[in-house]
C-alpha cells in the first residue's frame, strides 16, 4: 500500500476465508459475518463511512444510496461480473469507480447452463420430485420421456465469454449445432457456430435458447412477442439475469404449452420466485448458483480484492467497469 494508514473497507456479505485474509492484510475491514443482506440504511451508511464498498448482486446500489449525503466511498468493488445491481450511470456522474469479476466465473456459469439444458430437456426436476413423493411405478417404455439434444440447435443470445463457453461445451459434449445472435459481428470463434442477423430468426429455429446478456436495461430482451416466436418444442435457459426475460410472459408460455420448458437460475425479484413458476412441472429452477463453486467464489473474491488494492495504490485495475 502506498498510504501509511490502511483504507477502510466494508464487505456487505460473508466471504470465503482466503478472501477475508487477503482483505485483512491490505485494509481495515468491517466484515458481515452473519451474512444478513444490508438494509437500504446500512448501504447508505456503508458509502458514508468507508473508503470502499465490496458488495454483490444482492445489494441494490440505487441512485438514492449513491447520492446520500457525506459520501466517503470512492470505489464499489462488485463481487460478480454482472453489475445490474448498481446504478452505473449515477456512479459515472458522481465519479465513483466500479469494478467487477469477469473471466474467473465463465466456466462454472457455462457448466450450469449446460446442466439446465440437460435437466430441462429430460424433465429431471419433475421426475425426481415424483420419485421422492413415491409416485414412481417402475420403468415404463412410454412414460417419463424427454427430448434428445444430439443434432439439435442451440441458439445463444449474447456471444460473450459465458455464451461462448456454453456454446462450445454444448457442441463438444452434447453434439448440438450452435447459432447465435450478438449485436456486434463475431468472426474469430475456435468452434463452429453460425451468427444470425436477427433475434427473430434465432428464436424461430432454435431447439434450445440460452440467454447470456447483461441485465439492467429498461425493457427485457425477450418480450412476450419474442417468446411466442419460439418453437412449441423449444426450451429457454436463463443463467444471466431475471430482467432479461419478461417473466410473466414466460410463465404464460410455459402454462399454455407455447414453449416446452425453461431452465432458470435467475429471477426478476430475487429471492422471490412466484408461485406461478414454482407450480409448473416443465421447469428446472435453481437459486442463482451459476458461479457458486468453492473454487470460483474464491477466485471472484481474490479478483474483487485485487481491484480494491489497485484502486488504493494507483495501479491499473484488473477489471474496471466505470
Ligand atoms: C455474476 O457474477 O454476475 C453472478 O450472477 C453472481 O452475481
Amino acid at each position: 500500500m502506498v498510504k501509511s494508514q490502511k483504507p477502510n473497507i466494508v464487505v456487505t456479505r460473508a466471504v470465503p476465508n482466503s478472501v477475508a485474509d487477503l482483505l485483512s492484510e491490505n485494509f481495515t475491514v468491517k466484515f458481515n459475518q452473519i451474512d444478513k443482506p444490508f438494509s437500504e440504511t446500512e448501504l447508505k451508511e456503508a458509502f458514508q463511512n468507508f473508503d470502499g464498498v465490496l458488495c454483490t448482486v444482492s445489494d441494490k446500489i440505487t441512485k438514492d444510496i449513491l447520492n446520500s449525503e457525506r459520501k466517503r466511498a470512492s470505489i464499489i468493488s462488485n463481487y460478480g461480473v454482472g453489475v445490474s445491481n448498481i446504478d452505473i450511470e449515477c456512479s459515472k456522474t458522481i465519479g465513483l469507480i466500479v469494478t467487477n469479476t469477469p473471466d474467473v466465473l465463465t466456466d462454472s456459469t457455462a457448466e450450469l447452463a449446460l446442466f439446465l439444458i440437460i435437466a430441462t430437456s429430460r424433465r429431471t426436476s419433475y421426475l425426481e420430485a415424483k420419485l421422492r413423493k413415491r409416485l414412481w411405478n417402475g420403468f415404463s417404455i412410454i412414460e417419463d420421456l424427454g427430448s434428445s439434444l444430439n443434432g439439435k440447435t442451440l441458439g445463444i443470445i449474447g456471444m460473450g465469454r459465458i455464451g461462448q463457453a456454453t456454446a462450445k461445451k454444448a457442441m463438444t459434449s452434447l453434439g448440438m449445432k450452435v447459432t447465435f445472435f450478438n449485436r456486434s459481428t463475431i468472426s474469430e470463434l475456435d468452434f463452429d457456430a453460425t451468427q444470425v442477423n436477427t433475434l427473430d430468426s434465432l428464436l424461430k429455429n432454435a431447439d434450445v435458447v440460452s440467454i447470456h446478456a447483461p441485465g439492467g436495461a429498461l425493457e427485457p430482451i425477450l418480450t412476450e412477442k419474442h417468446i411466442q416466436m419460439m418453437k412449441r418444442t423449444a426450451f429457454l435457459i436463463n443463467t444471466a439475469r431475471g430482467d432479461v426475460v419478461d417473466q410473466t410472459a414466460l410463465v404464460k408460455a410455459l402454462k399454455t404449452g407455447s414453449i416446452a420448458g425453461a431452465g432458470l437460475d435467475v429471477y426478476l425479484d430475487e429471492p422471490n420466485v412466484p408461485d406461478s413458476l414454482l407450480s409448473l412441472n416443465n421447469v428446472t429452477l435453481l437459486p442463482h448458483i451459476g458461479s457458486a463453486t468453492n473454487e470460483t467464489r474464491e477466485a471472484m473474491g481474490i479478483l474483487a480484492v485485487k481491484n480494491l488494492i489497485a484502486h488504493f495504490s494507483d495501479q491499473n485495475y484488473p477489471s474496471r467497469v466505470v
